[in-house]
């Protein structure tokens, strides 16, 4: 064995119009259980021992679906934020978020900012939400930040990588050692750009909402099988 189980996953959960278009069932529908599956993954993952999930709910392109299906998405949103408080404090989760906050709407930004600070002090798993996230539009605002945090334009000619990552979202979590996608699509989709340039890649042919432990058992169990090199030659290897 290689890795044990990472430190940090992100999971792209993907499948829910598929799901229900398959049942002959309208897309939202396919939400909703999608929505079940992440709550079994977050708890799966919580008692796998993953020290941080984050799990990517709408990104930055989604708003250009139909006003009926992204109104329905950021319902239960709403609603798993609101039931979201007694599953953390028995699991001891912290939750935080990524993405560009202020274009949520403004009751969902309370409800992330209340969910954050009643968890704060949890000690367990960190649950990081991506909502209206994408992975170019988190640099952007790394470098927005930036720009405003340090006055001289001249700091660019001497950027490091440290510069952009202290201004991401969350610049003390780790980078994501396992990334899964569900419904085998083999692209990122504007997830975590910068932080998953040596994360290992995990495509299932299964669909989100049909998700269980055990797939994400098969996923922790193929990428412990995985030998990370990080663009170095392991000892004793490759001749
Ligand atoms: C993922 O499922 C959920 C979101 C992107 C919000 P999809 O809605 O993309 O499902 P498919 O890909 O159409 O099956
Ligand atoms: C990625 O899925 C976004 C989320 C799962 C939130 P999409 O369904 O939006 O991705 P594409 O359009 O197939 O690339
Ligand atoms: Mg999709």
């Amino acid at each position: 064995m290689e890795n044990a189980v990472p430190v940090h996953a992100g999971i792209i959960m993907d499948g829910n119009g598929r799901w229900a278009q398959r049942r002959g069932l309208v897309r939202t529908q396919g939400h909703l259980e999608g929505l079940k599956a992440a709550k079994r993954i977050t708890k799966a993952a919580s008692d796998l021992g993953i020290r941080y999930l984050t799990l990517y709910a709408f990104s930055t392109e989604n708003w250009k679906r139909t006003s009926e299906e992204v109104g329905f998405i950021m319902g239960l949103i709403r609603q798993y934020l609101k039931s979201e408080f007694d599953f953390s404090r028995r699991n001891r989760i912290r939750v935080r978020y990524a993405g560009d906050f202020e274009g949520l709407p403004t009751d969902i930004q309370k409800e992330i900012t209340e969910t954050i600070a009643q968890t704060a002090d949890y000690n367990g798993m960190q649950v990081i939400l991506a909502i209206n996230y994408g992975g170019r539009d988190e640099i952007i605002r790394a470098f927005r930040r930036l720009t405003t945090a340090r006055s001289c334009e001249s700091q660019f000619t001497s950027l490091k990588e440290n510069d952009i990552t202290e201004f991401l979202d969350n610049p003390d979590v780790p980078d994501p050692d396992l990334i899964i996608r569900s419904a085998g699509e083999y692209r990122t989709s504007n997830f975590l750009l910068w932080e998953g340039a040596y994360s290992e890649l995990y495509v299932s042919q299964k669909l989100w909402p049909d998700w269980d432990k055990e797939d994400l058992e098969a996923a922790i169990a193929d990428f412990s099988g995985r030998q990370r090199r990080f663009g170095g030659v392991l000892e004793g290897k490759n001749g």
